[in-house]
């Protein structure tokens, strides 16, 4: 089993904030070094817990830490990066949309232990997906329990766990509509956003708890001939509702495909 005890984050924005909350309720004996930017967020880090430290420079956070997660935005990368040394022992893990697995491990060389991993804000609580290509052993025991670890084979895989991740706000979206429609009914806001909440959170664990059944069985399963959600269903479908979310996925892969310079 591979022991971790230090880990490094350069970008200290809402992504390194939700991992290491996430951490910290896994593994308080590990220190995690944090670089000084984002300010306000890599001092409340700190403060928050005894095991983060709040480095002065980048080069601090490489130069105390096994694993260095990269947390910053593509376009933030280089600059980020330049003037750091990094060492062939050192894991490093890019968090950064977008940009191929190749060009991070070039930025980093003489590094090569070099992965990238996408983690959702729900890592915070221990829960949602980690996509992670390739897995290496030292990432795999800073993330494992984190969430589910899932490993993609190739940077189009990623950008395509990338590209399902664009329907968060569309979830949330979904949850508004239903609920405003409740509202509209004589309900109490409260009780149609409770309600709504609390209906769509069931479905997703019990979609969880039961991973032997497939979706479309899950579905099926949800609804009876002639029914409310068959009605639902159907409408939906022949209105090209959920043939819609599929284009818009594929012409969104099409578009993060390109690399940051380039788009
Ligand atoms: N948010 C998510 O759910 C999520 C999920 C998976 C992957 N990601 C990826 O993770 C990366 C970070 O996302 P985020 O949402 O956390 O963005 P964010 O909140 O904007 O954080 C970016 C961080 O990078 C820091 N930074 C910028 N330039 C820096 C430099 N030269 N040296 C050190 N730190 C520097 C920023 O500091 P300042 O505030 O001082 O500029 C900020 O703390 C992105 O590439 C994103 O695609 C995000």
């Amino acid at each position: 089993m591979t022991t971790i005890r230090t880990v490094g984050f350069i970008g200290a924005g809402a992504i390194t904030a939700a991992v290491i909350n996430g951490i910290r309720s896994k593994d308080t004996a590990l220190t995690i070094h944090v670089s000084p930017r984002s300010e306000e967020s890599s001092t409340a880090l700190a403060a928050n817990f005894p095991n983060v430290f709040r480095e002065t420079s980048n080069a601090d956070v490489v130069s105390k830490s096994e694993i260095v997660v990269l947390a910053m935005r593509p376009a933030q990368l280089e600059a980020a990066l330049s003037g750091l040394t990094f060492k062939p022992e050192h894991t490093i893990v890019s968090f950064v949309a977008t940009v191929p697995l190749a060009k991070i491990a070039k930025l980093v060389a003489p590094a090569s232990k070099v992965c990238r991993v996408t983690p959702l804000t729900t890592i915070e609580k221990g829960r949602g997906p980690i996509v992670m290509t390739p897995a290496l052993d030292s990432a795999v025991a800073l993330f494992e329990g984190l969430g589910d670890l899932l490993v993609a084979d190739t940077d189009e895989q990623m950008m395509a766990f990338g590209c399902a991740a664009g329907l968060l706000s569309t979830f949330f979206e979904l949850e508004h509509t239903v609920a405003q429609w409740l509202v509209a009914t004589g309900i109490s806001p409260a009780s149609a956003s409770l309600y709504v909440r609390s209906m769509f959170s069931g479905l997703a664990n019990s979609a969880l708890e039961n991973r032997s059944l497939g979706l479309a069985t899950l579905a099926d399963r949800n609804e009876t001939p002639g029914g409310l959600n068959e009605k639902v269903r159907v409408a939906l479908r022949d209105s090209g509702f959920f043939t819609r979310i599929e284009s818009v996925l594929t012409e969104l892969s099409s578009l993060a495909l390109v690399p940051p310079s380039e788009s």
